[in-house]
This record gives C-alpha cells, sequence and structure tokens, in this order.
C-alpha cells in the first residue's frame, strides 16, 4: 500500500465536550462525552515542497500518523479548523483523527472506525502520556456517547430524542491535560480511602446523567452537572476563575454548569434552562468569551479526495 502514489485529500474530525465524567474515565468509570460542530480540517498535499517543520505537535502527530498508516512518500499538511485549542475541547484528538482520515483517504483507503480510534489514541499518547481514550473516540464516532476505557474501549451511542443546546464558555486560561490528570492520579494514589469514594459519587452521577438525557429532562442533567463541578472541585481540578463562570452561568438562570475536560483552565459547560443565545448573552455581557453549539444532532462530513 505505501507504494502507491499519494494523492490530494482532505479528513476532517470534530471536537468534543464532556457532559459528566472527566477524571473518573482515566480511573475506570464511564463518562459521558458530547461531539460539538467546531472542528479540524487536515489538507494532503503530495510531495513535499516546504522546509523542514519544527519539531512541534503536529509534526510529531503526522509523523506517528504516516507511521501507523505505513505511508512513506513526502506530503505536504494543511491544518485549519475552528475549535479552540487547549481548552479541553478535544482538539489534539480531533487533529489526530482528521490527520488519519485525510491520509487514508490519500492513500486509496477507507479507515474503519474502530481502527480510526484506536490509532487516535495511540497519537494521543504523544501529548497527554496516558489518556482515557475518550476524546479520540468522540472525534471519531461524534454524537453522544456513554464511554469507558479499557482494551478495547467500550463506547455506547446515546439517542436523544431532542438536540440538546449548550453554552461553551472559554476561561483566559489553557490547561495542560497531562498535568492536571498526572497531579490528580498521584493524589488519589497518596490517600485512595478520600478519592476512591469521590470517584464512585461522580460514577454515580453519570449514571443517573444518562437517564435525564434520555429522558430530556433538563432540570436533572443541569443539576448532575453543578454537583459533578462541585465534586471536580472538591478533587482540586477546578480554579477560582472556572468557579466565577460556574457562578455567572448559575446566576443567569443555568439549569446547571461545570468545568469540562481536563480543568486547571480550558472552558466551562453551561446547560440552558430554554434557548442557548440568552444564557450566551449574559455571559458575553459579563466578560466572557462562549459560543452555543447544539449536541445530539446531524454527523458531519468527514472526508473529501
Ligand atoms: O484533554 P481534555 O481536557 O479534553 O481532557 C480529557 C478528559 C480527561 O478525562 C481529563 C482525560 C482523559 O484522558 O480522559
Amino acid at each position: 500500500m505505501s507504494a502507491s502514489a499519494l494523492h490530494a485529500a482532505e479528513g476532517r474530525a470534530t471536537g468534543k465536550v464532556i457532559l459528566l465524567g472527566e477524571h473518573v474515565v482515566v480511573h475506570g468509570h464511564p463518562a459521558i462525552v458530547a461531539g460539538l460542530d467546531r472542528g479540524v480540517t487536515v489538507r494532503i498535499t503530495p510531495g513535499d515542497t516546504r522546509p523542514e517543520p519544527p519539531a512541534d505537535g503536529l509534526s510529531r502527530a503526522t509523523a506517528r500518523a504516516a507511521e501507523l498508516l505505513a505511508i512513506q512518500q513526502p506530503f505536504a499538511v494543511d491544518v485549519d479548523g475552528d475549535l479552540p485549542i487547549g481548552m479541553g475541547l478535544g482538539s489534539s484528538a480531533a487533529l489526530a483523527v482528521a490527520l488519519l482520515r485525510a491520509l487514508a483517504a490519500a492513500s486509496g483507503r477507507v479507515l474503519d472506525e474502530t481502527t480510526t480510534a484506536a490509532q487516535a489514541h495511540e497519537i494521543e499518547r504523544l501529548f497527554h502520556g496516558t489518556p482515557s481514550g475518550v476524546d479520540g473516540t468522540a472525534a471519531t464516532y461524534g454524537g453522544v456517547l456513554w464511554f469507558e476505557a479499557g482494551t478495547p474501549p467500550h463506547h455506547e451511542a446515546l439517542t436523544l430524542t431532542e438536540p440538546l443546546p449548550l453554552v461553551v464558555v472559554l476561561s483566559r486560561t489553557p490547561h495542560a491535560t497531562s498535568h492536571t490528570v498526572g497531579s490528580l492520579r498521584e493524589r488519589a494514589a497518596a490517600s485512595p480511602r478520600v478519592y476512591q469514594p469521590v470517584f464512585g459519587a461522580i460514577a454515580s452521577l453519570v449514571a443517573s446523567a444518562r437517564d435525564a438525557l434520555l429522558a430530556t429532562d433538563r432540570s436533572a442533567l443541569g443539576e448532575l452537572m453543578t454537583m459533578n463541578h462541585g465534586l471536580l472541585r472538591a478533587c482540586g481540578i477546578s480554579t477560582p476563575e472556572l468557579d466565577a463562570i460556574v457562578e455567572v452561568a448559575l446566576g443567569a438562570g443555568a439549569a446547571g454548569a461545570k468545568l469540562t475536560g481536563a480543568g486547571g483552565g480550558g472552558a466551562v459547560l453551561a446547560l440552558p434552562a430554554g434557548d442557548g443565545e440568552p444564557l450566551a448573552q449574559a455571559l458575553r455581557d459579563a466578560g466572557h468569551d462562549c459560543f452555543v453549539t447544539t449536541v445530539g444532532g446531524t454527523p458531519q462530513r468527514r472526508t473529501t479526495t
């Protein structure tokens, strides 16, 4: 396969928000994740007309993707997208999946989804050490998913009876997933008697949130999200900035709000009680950068050649 010519191709993958269960998913509990309508597009052009790029994240991810797909021919990579980076919205997993899709299409192949998610997980290890795989799975499949880490990981699509509006609020502080995950892992290992019951409590919230989502019970879902935030805060994952955004969202009438992703910065997810736009406007009026999204809607276009 690697001997056949490459041709120009494009691959796309979307980001994600974790509705509930980040961090505990690394410790063997389920999480609920939803694909965003924002994402990353990678364009592959055969031949390499550019100077050698510096050894940054993109070039390491590209080299690993080419290695996984046994592609040896030279090519150039262009990346485009509308997904904020370093905000816990799955940009590195979306990049990995878009790269794999673009490279597979450029070499005349279609990667099945199981392989795509597994290879994206491999690429994510370059950035995050020991990721659960939730981001790569969300970037591969989209939709709203129940996810459990493992070998192999398990996921299940949750079919919502109506799309769910969410407001994603960007803090001013980018986060570092590997640092936040690593430091919680150390605290949990040092004091399992303290942390394991809290992880178990978050897992109960995740299970109840699944029922609330399937029953389209926004007020129950919101309450569970806010409780999840409180427990993540108790675990040392939040920051005063994220807590303040949660308070503004709740004060503006959100049904619930929590940090989303690894924390220590990044984004807050607010669940509007009604339409998303009035809540987003209240957050903007309070000086926060945010956007409204809808999860559980139609899947996105994935590759073009
Ligand atoms: O990198 P982020 O912010 O999207 O966080 C991913 C979710 C974590 O549970 C914190 C890590 C993981 O690998 O599941």
